[in-house]
């Protein structure tokens, strides 16, 4: 059967969501846009839409292969895929396996310190409120997810971990951090959806430490689009 796009669901800052003639599929398109800090700061990446599609469809079906169930179905262009429709559980699920960022701030320490293990944290995703960090009572207390579908996600995130982190080694990067969102399907269901791109990862060059992913834009480091040019080559080739 043919799935067409009709109308647009949804418009988020770097995506934009249509429906189809599917009811259970759903298209996302993926924009230049860029912004950092709750949309505080705007710009545009040329060509990051197509990096970030590309780089993640690739990601998520190397972890389908990996037993890692996801929302991806089939690339449809430079731009856009075809998903199942979920419901984003309203959680961002932050995996680190090296400080930076907000960690290394909220804890007032240096950036590049290698943990002994990886770390887990949860925001509840809410634009209004920023994002506040939130722990697992939180979440069952807000009945943002049940414990089992928490427990689910975060066995999920720490298998996601693993996988990314011995990929992107053998193409010369270290996987410092990053952000995982996961949906239910219509059968109630845990997949892994949203994107693994530059934009939801900390990327380092294994060898000189460069940075090569979307804080090169936060922190106006400047060859912002080079970054990304040079993890599609690493995952491409
Ligand atoms: P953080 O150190 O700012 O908390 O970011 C941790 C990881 O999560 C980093 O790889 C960037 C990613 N991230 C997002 O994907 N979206 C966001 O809104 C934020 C704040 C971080």
């Amino acid at each position: 059967m043919e799935i067409n796009k009709t109308e647009q669901l949804y418009e988020g800052k770097a995506k934009k969501v249509y429906a189809t003639t599917d009811p259970n599929l759903v298209i996302v398109s993926y924009k230049d846009d860029a912004t950092a800090f709750n949309g505080l700061k705007k710009g545009t990446i040329t060509g990051k839409g197509v990096v970030n599609n590309k780089m993640s469809n690739y990601l998520m079906s190397l972890l389908e292969k990996e037993g890692v169930p996801t929302h991806f179905v089939e690339e449809l262009s430079d731009r856009e895929t075809l998903v199942r429709r979920v419901e984003i559980v309203k959680l961002e699920v932050i995996i680190r396996n090296v400080s930076a960022g907000s960690f290394a701030k909220r804890f007032g320490v240096e950036e590049g310190i290698v943990f002994a293990e990886p770390t887990i944290e949860f925001s509840y995703k809410n634009d209004d409120l920023h994002d506040p960090l939130m722990n697992a009572y939180h979440a069952i207390a807000l009945g943002v997810a049940t414990r089992e579908e928490i427990e689910q996600i975060k066995s999920m995130a720490f298998k996601v971990n693993e996988v990314l982190k011995a990929y992107f080694l053998g193409i010369g990067v270290r996987l410092v951090d990053f952000k995982l969102e996961f949906g239910r399907t219509p059968d109630g269901r845990i997949v892994l959806a949203d994107e693994i791109s530059p934009d939801t990862c900390r990327f380092w060059d294994a060898e000189t430490g460069e940075k090569l992913d979307k804080d090169r834009f936060r922190r106006d480091l400047g060859n912002v689009e080079g970054a990304y040019a040079e993890m599609m080559k690493r995952v491409f080739g």
